[in-house]
């Protein structure tokens, strides 16, 4: 077990002066809510954006309202590729999941075979995913929906305050959503935003949003117990801590198709205050960050060790493609004993996941299973220091030496 400064991968400060504003949020109530709510409709330029307990939950959400409005239509088509809550909440949402290769350049869509997937008659949507940050090419989609009527699903789980070509990620799909968990671009504990254009649509998800459970006292006083624990444990001084206790299962990648959909609370809210100052200033440090690593790799080209996407966008982290799967296990080791918050990403592509493997049998997506052990993460967020930036450069730097003896 390792004591002392560890960094974390991924990190969205929550701040005491936040947790106060929480705690102001509860006194305030709905009126907080609606609060949150209208800045966002304003921010994001949408007609309408309603917030829920988790970025699962507002893709649940938006998911069965479209079901609703064509029931006959129940299949789902997502990248083989992304975070495993993106298929728990098609079946949380009584849906088929359909796989699609990814290209693994940019981890968008393999667009041949989307083309093909989306002929299908069955298929109600499409989820291009913003994965670290980057973006999905959601104008080709359009080009290739448009006649079949599928709707456009954005996630933006992990894309909050990117851009692509000056328009706001979230927004440029039918339905975006956000996450508002931890080690998002912006924390309440946990949390989702859902945001549309389509009047129609917008009226089946109020609908949804009305039956939705609120948190219960206990619930608001566990997210309260949390937000300070996360302001204290992901700080590079105290993360050594919960990261050597296994019951939290940090930087486990699990599949949970069963987890509760509850409306945002007030305290949530409460929290989220001055969020467009401080996702601007979190947005800023991480394009600083990402450039310093892209400087890096542009200037050491390496064969096993390749930039997955040029742009130099606020990724939430940032992927490196590592062939030599040797390497790989050399990197992550040396990072884990100086705690450098280096990560793979997800462990295998979806149609590997156990509890739903069977559901693939006979199919392969070779693109999406090879990449998944070969995606290495470096950390963007505000927490790195110009020393960790160092010690990762001396990381890597053998892997560059070896290769073509460039220094970084
Ligand atoms: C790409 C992607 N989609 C959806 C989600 C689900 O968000 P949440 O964890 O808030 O349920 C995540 C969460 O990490 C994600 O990374």
């Amino acid at each position: 077990m390792r004591i002392g400064r560890t960094l974390p991968p991924a990190a969205a400060p929550i701040t005491f002066k936040d947790i106060f504003s929480g705690l102001k949020g509860i006194c305030n109530g709905q009126t907080e809510i609606k609060r949150f709510e209208s800045e966002l409709t304003r921010h994001f330029k949408v007609s309408h954006s309603f917030l829920v307990s988790s970025g699962k939950a507002a893709l649940t959400i938006i998911l069965k309202s479209l079901h609703e409005q064509h029931p006959e239509r129940n299949e789902v088509i997502i990248p083989a590729f992304t975070c495993y809550s993106v298929p728990s909440a098609i079946l949380k949402a009584g849906l088929e999941i359909r796989l699609c290769d990814i290209n693994p350049d940019t981890l968008d869509f393999d667009f041949d075979q989307l083309e093909n997937e989306i002929s299908r008659p069955c298929v109600l949507a499409v989820i291009p995913t913003h994965l670290f940050g980057m973006p999905a090419d959601i104008g080709r989609i359009r080009n290739i929906t448009t006649a079949k009527k599928v709707w456009i699903v954005e996630d933006a789980a992990q894309a909050m305050g990117g851009e692509s070509n000056h328009q706001k990620l979230g927004t440029l799909g039918d339905v975006g959503f956000f996450s508002l968990g931890r080690g998002k671009a912006l924390s309440t504990v946990e949390g989702g935003i859902i945001l549309t254009n389509n009047p129609g649509l917008a009226d089946r998800i109020a609908r949804q949003m009305a039956d939705l459970p609120e948190y219960s006292r206990l619930e608001t006083l566990k997210l309260l117990i949390y937000a300070v624990i996360l302001n204290i444990f992901m700080r590079p001084a105290w993360f050594w801590f919960p990261k050597a206790l296994p019951f939290l299962k940090l930087g486990e990648t699990l599949f949970e198709p069963d987890f509760s959909i509850q409306k945002l609370c007030a305290f949530q809210a409460g929290l989220s205050r001055g969020w467009e100052k401080r996702l601007k200033q979190i947005t800023l440090d991480r394009q600083k960050a990402v450039r310093n690593w892209a400087d890096l790799m542009s200037r050491c080209p390496s064969e096993k060790m390749q930039n997955i996407h040029l742009a130099c966008q606020a990724k939430l982290r940032f992927p490196l493609k590592v062939t030599d799967a040797a390497a790989l296990a050399g990197i992550l080791a040396v990072s884990e004993q100086n705690g450098l918050g280096l990560m793979r990403a997800y462990p295998d592509s979806v149609n590997h996941i156990p509890q739903i493997r069977d559901r693939f049998r006979n199919m392969t997506f070779p693109k999406a299973s090879a990449i998944a052990g070969q995606v290495l993460t470096l950390p963007v967020h505000h927490f790195m220091k110009a020393a960790d930036i160092r010690k990762i450069k001396q990381i890597l730097t053998p892997f560059f030496q070896k290769e073509n003896k460039c220094l970084p």
